[in-house]
């Protein structure tokens, strides 16, 4: 709840719950100076409904304030104190840049020390020792589940967090903010929410989602890096709430982008909504591949291969599996009750990639610029449920949306 405190008056801007006029403002965003976008409410119960993903916003303002105040603070967790490099063997990192053929102007950061999450939220199997039990083994690798209402209640339930939580950090993100505050916001928000986010020592993964920036393609890990004028950066989260994932991402302007990776990620934005206009039952996976490939090839644009959609439900990842490439070989077609994610990722130069040495963070080979959008997805009996859908407070943060 808000803390015991009620919203003050604001004027003329619309609420981040529900988009309706607003006309109060959060008081500890107005104590900190924040953006006001975002932080004003048409109502109290607005307000307060909003509060438990609202309130990271404070917390990451707070550490960016300690952060430029003084480096010399101890035991804060800011950069240089305890933070290392990650290398691809289990937990292992380094205090020195390991040696790399880079592939583009972009290196990777220390990372901050791993973040806790409250004993009474449900874990996944990983959560522990950083090893998915269930999943590997799963009959749902090679069949496609049908979902229960129960399920699919649920399935709603975890991907209204993730949608919330992604829109969180959208709101914070602005040149000299690091993805490990991103990280930061992006964990709050889960765990205030009762949900726990599922990259968090997902085969050792050490954050609690994925920031690719600029030539990264996916998997990015947050990091000490601030971000600079004319970044994009992609934010992918992923909630674990009443035993079910949720799982979206999508790429944002960081201050002035140039023109061609502006083309970039509103094409990569269309490749999704075109795919999804295509779900519905009887559809063959393959399908969408060609959907995708045809619009991003329009635009000289190529498709990234190693990554593909995936069913998600009880599983982070399970069957089907979901090319985004043309004439792909994926098997099935869509049924009532599936729920899957389409994700595609675009490249503004060739399709090939390479593997950090952070056994992560996947690039291009050319180092050129990479954009991704990601939905959950329900098939219906007559077309699809984008279930991760925005809502009409997330940010506004994409031209091609407002008229
Ligand atoms: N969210 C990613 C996906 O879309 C998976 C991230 S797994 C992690 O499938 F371990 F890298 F976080
Ligand atoms: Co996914
Ligand atoms: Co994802």
């Amino acid at each position: 709840m808000a803390g015991g405190s009620d919203a003050v008056e604001s004027t003329a801007l619309s609420c981040a719950r529900c988009g309706k006029p607003a006309h109060l403002q959060c008081p500890k965003c107005v104590e900190l100076k924040l953006r006001r976008e975002g932080a004003a409410f048409c109502s109290q119960e607005c307000f307060k409904a909003s509060w438990s993903s609202h309130k990271s916003v404070h917390l990451n303002a707070k550490s960016s304030l300690i952060a430029s105040e003084s480096y010399s603070e101890q035991n804060l967790g800011l950069p240089g104190d305890g933070w290392l490099y990650c290398l691809r063997e289990g937990q292992a990192q380094t205090p020195k840049l390991p040696h790399f053929d880079w592939t583009g102007p972009l290196r990777p950061y220390p990372i901050s020390q791993k973040r806790i999450v409250p004993t009474h939220i449900d874990q996944p199997d990983w959560a522990i020792d950083g090893i998915p039990k269930i999943e590997p083994k799963s009959d749902l690798q090679y069949v496609v589940e049908i979902k229960t209402p129960d399920q699919i209640e649920r399935m709603r339930e975890t991907c209204l967090i993730a949608r919330e939580v992604l829109d969180a950090a959208a709101r914070i993100i602005q040149p000299g903010i690091t993805t490990d505050e991103i990280d930061a916001v992006v964990h709050e928000a889960t765990v205030a929410a009762g949900g726990y986010p599922s990259p968090l020592n997902y085969n050792f993964f050490p954050k609690s989602c994925c920031t690719s920036v600029n030539e990264v393609i996916c998997h990015g890990i947050p990091d000490a890096r601030k971000l600079e004028d004319g970044d994009i950066v992609n934010v992918d989260v992923t909630v674990y709430y009443k035993g079910v994932h949720s799982d979206l991402n999508e790429t944002f302007f960081v201050g002035n982008v140039d023109e061609a990776s502006k083309r970039l990620v509103q094409c990569t934005y269309e490749c999704l909504d075109k795919a999804i206009a295509a779900v519905k039952p009887g559809v063959r996976f393959r399908e969408i591949g060609d959907i995708i490939s045809r619009h991003a090839s329009m635009s000289g644009f190529s498709v990234a291969r190693s990554y593909c959609g995936h069913g998600i439900g009880e599983l982070f990842h399970c069957a089907p599996n979901i090319p985004h490439y043309a004439r792909n070989k994926a098997v099935g077609v869509m049924k009532a009750g599936q729920t899957f994610t389409i994700e595609p990722m675009i490249n503004s130069g060739g399709w090939r990639d390479r593997m950090w040495p952070d056994g992560w963070a996947n690039v291009t080979a050319d180092g050129k610029r990479s954009a991704q959008f990601e939905h959950t997805l329900l098939v219906t009996d007559t077309g699809v449920e984008v279930l991760t859908a925005r809502l009409p407070s997330s940010p506004k943060v994409f031209p091609w949306l407002s008229p």
